[in-house]
């Protein structure tokens, strides 16, 4: 049931304060301020290596996994799209992990990667929203995303799911290679604690983001920019917005900019730039000045801080809650979605049952 919401995929979004906060809540011991993994029958401390498969929105979360594994717990990572991955002949050392992310546990790719995985020895876990998948009962490790049945073919809620499990198994991978002390694990224990509110707080930006929709429904093309973390973040605004609105969106990291797309820079195109304050933000900042220069049109995300550096000369700007840079993704996910929503409400076309589009996708 929809409820009081228009489509179920802007219920869903609004489903995700509760469902991350419902989520962590099986991945976090508030009192003792550490991580807890479900129970497993392999020694986390002996993996040496880990590889992300997955499709789609979910190989989004892989990528920002890629950032987290290799800042806190120290180990090469490897993300690659399932159907690229079982294809090439990957390569599989002994001690890697396998993960697998995905909501309906059934995708053909994904499911086919990680019997791959398994018939070359590799030890699997799988970040998972349906618990009763061929995927769920399949992988070594089952790492359940809460975040109850997702009905709009545009993955929204399970999304920042997935993260707030990626980012435990994280911590937990880095406490089992000895690379966190307690206060490290403490402190982002709390700082994922208080993502739900995060999360609550940039719902509050709704409207102004609706208000914005109009500007954005009218372009051809849509780029969107961002670092480190929020490079994924980019794509996934990009994913989110093509599939729902039909507009072409492409999502860059912002390093990339001047080797190739600043050419399509016009002032036709809208540019969204994702850049919460913290050490990558002059950066980026840097690269959306450079675009600017040639007449973009950016709509900033950022906070209040990074806002007041640069956030003349836009044509909007979405103030999101001063968050660690580290879990930026799983708050800025959320004016990502609505944009998306908001711009395709306002071309009408049918949002939560996209064109050519399925929900889980069985074959190849
Ligand atoms: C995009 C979207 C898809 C899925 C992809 C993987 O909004 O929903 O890109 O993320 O098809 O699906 P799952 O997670 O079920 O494996």
């Amino acid at each position: 049931e929809k409820g009081n919401h228009a489509h179920f995929m802007l219920k869903e979004i609004y489903e995700q304060p509760v469902v991350v906060a419902q989520t962590l809540r099986s991945y976090l011991r508030a009192v003792e301020q550490r991580v807890a993994m479900p129970q497993m029958d392999f020694d986390l401390g002996a993996i040496e290596r880990v590889v992300i498969i997955a499709c789609g929105t979910a190989s989004y979360v892989g990528m920002i996994g890629k950032y987290w594994i290799e800042r806190f717990a120290r180990l090469p990572v490897e993300v690659d799209v399932a159907s690229e991955y079982r294809y090439r002949d990957p390569v599989l050392p002994l001690n890697t992990l396998g993960v697998v992310v995905s909501q309906s546990g059934e995708t053909a790719d994904t499911l086919a990667a990680l019997r791959h995985m398994k018939a070359n020895g590799v030890t699997t876990a799988g970040i998972i929203n349906v618990p009763t998948s061929s995927m769920a009962r399949e992988v070594d490790l089952l790492l359940s995303t809460h975040a109850g049945p997702e009905i709009g073919v545009a993955s929204t809620k399970a999304f920042t799911c997935q993260l707030a499990v990626m980012a435990a198994l994280s911590v937990n991978l880095a406490r089992a290679k000895g690379k966190l002390t307690p206060e490290e694990e403490a402190d982002i224990v709390t700082q994922l604690t208080e993502s739900p509110a995060a999360i609550n707080a940039a719902l509050a930006h709704d409207d102004e983001i609706k208000a914005m929709a109009g500007t954005i429904a009218g372009a051809r093309d849509v780029l969107y920019l961002g670092r480190g973390p929020d490079y994924p973040l980019a794509l996934e605004g990009a994913l989110k917005l093509k599939e729902i609105s039909y507009i072409h969106a492409e999502g860059y990291a912002s390093g990339e900019m001047k080797h190739g797309p600043i050419a399509l820079i016009d002032d036709s195109v809208p540019l969204i730039v994702l850049a919460p304050s913290g050490p990558l933000f002059d950066k980026t900042v840097s690269n959306m000045q450079e675009a600017q220069a040639r007449g973009a049109q950016v709509v900033l995300i950022s906070d209040a801080a990074g806002i007041a550096q640069a956030g003349e000369n836009t044509i909007a700007t979405i103030e999101m809650p001063q968050v660690h840079p580290l879990i930026a993704p799983i708050v800025y996910a959320v004016p990502v979605q609505l944009l998306a929503y908001h711009v395709a409400v306002a071309k009408g076309t049918d949002v939560d049952q996209p064109r050519n589009l399925a929900k889980s996708v069985t074959v190849e």
